[in-house]
């Protein structure tokens, strides 16, 4: 059973504890994460294409459809690496430059601005360099396990979101068995690093792939995302996890709906591959 959601205490959250087989202290990470980020820019891709098995393009645009991505909206795609997430945006929303993407790796940026033509912007989810209440949407995949302090981060992104507002967070998440985190440690930390060497010809490729796993295993849990998004004032938090990995974070900062109105979805049903883990915000909230 789901151990029950804890309201956040207030506080620093940093995503997992240091690591310091490839960082000295915390002060240290920003630095190491944008100088592999920058090391792997080029081949990135590629890599992404072989740990993700050629569905990593798909599954990022279902999941911004799921959070409600529309033409028309406005998008702030965090940590947009070479562009995975925001090339799909820019598709539902119709215009590339309804979609602004961030990153702290100039070499990330380079290669996503060599790809799709989106305003790109070099700086950190703690500080968003936007007014408040920019965009009707906030993206971030794959990007929560590098960054400071999950508290000031939701708080970021609750600010530049207009009312109304949604949030798309995509991360993966250690299994909840034991054979599942052995497989997938092997496969992470085991096969991709290899193929990745083999295919980009880039020994840093080997080190992400690494740091992937490590920072996936010493990640927080769920509960305490949900509660930071909670914490956050985002209403109406939710968690859909897929093939047991791969968790969709949504939540609406509160205010009118931002999407056209259109006639209601049915509600998407769990089934043998993504499970809906949606559970109400605490009543205690104050
Ligand atoms: C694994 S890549 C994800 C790229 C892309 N969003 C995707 O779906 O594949 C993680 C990205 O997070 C960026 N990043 C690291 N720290 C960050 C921070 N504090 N704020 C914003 N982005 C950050 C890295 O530079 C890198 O481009």
């Amino acid at each position: 059973m789901e151990p029950p959601r804890q309201k956040q205490a207030g506080g620093p959250l940093p995503p997992h504890p240091t690591l310091v087989d490839y960082y000295g202290s915390a002060d240290d990470r920003p630095q190491f994460v944008r100088e592999l980020f920058d090391a792997t820019a080029r081949g990135y891709d590629r890599i992404e294409r072989g740990m993700a098995l050629g569905w990593g393009r798909w599954y990022r645009r279902e999941a911004l459809r799921r959070a409600g991505l529309c033409e028309g909206l406005t998008v702030l795609d965090v940590a947009v690496g070479t562009g995975l997430v925001a090339r799909e945006a820019a598709r539902l929303a119709g215009d590339p430059r309804l979609v602004t993407g961030l990153d702290p790796s100039a070499g990330m940026l380079r290669e996503a601005r060599r790809q799709l033509l989106l305003p790109g912007v070099l700086g950190v989810a703690e500080r968003l360099p936007f007014p408040d209440g920019s965009f009707d949407m906030v993206s971030l995949g794959y990007g929560l396990r590098h960054m400071s302090d999950l508290a000031v981060v939701f708080g970021e992104f609750a600010r530049v979101l207009a009312p109304g507002g949604t949030l798309c967070v995509l991360e993966l998440t250690r299994p909840a068995s034991r054979a599942g985190r052995a497989i997938l440690r092997v496969y992470l930390r085991g096969v991709v690093p290899v193929l990745a060497r083999l295919r980009t010809r880039n020994r840093e490729a080997a080190v992400l792939m690494r740091y992937f796993w490590d920072t996936v295993d010493a990640c927080v849990p769920p509960q305490r995302i949900l509660a930071a998004l909670d914490g956050a004032g985002f209403e109406g938090v939710g968690w859909t996890l897929a093939i047991g990995i791969f968790s969709e974070y949504t939540a609406r900062k509160p205010g009118p709906d931002r999407a056209p109105r259109r006639p209601p979805r049915k509600p998407e049903r769990s089934n043998f591959f993504v499970r809906r883990m949606e559970r109400q915000p605490p009543a205690s909230r104050s």
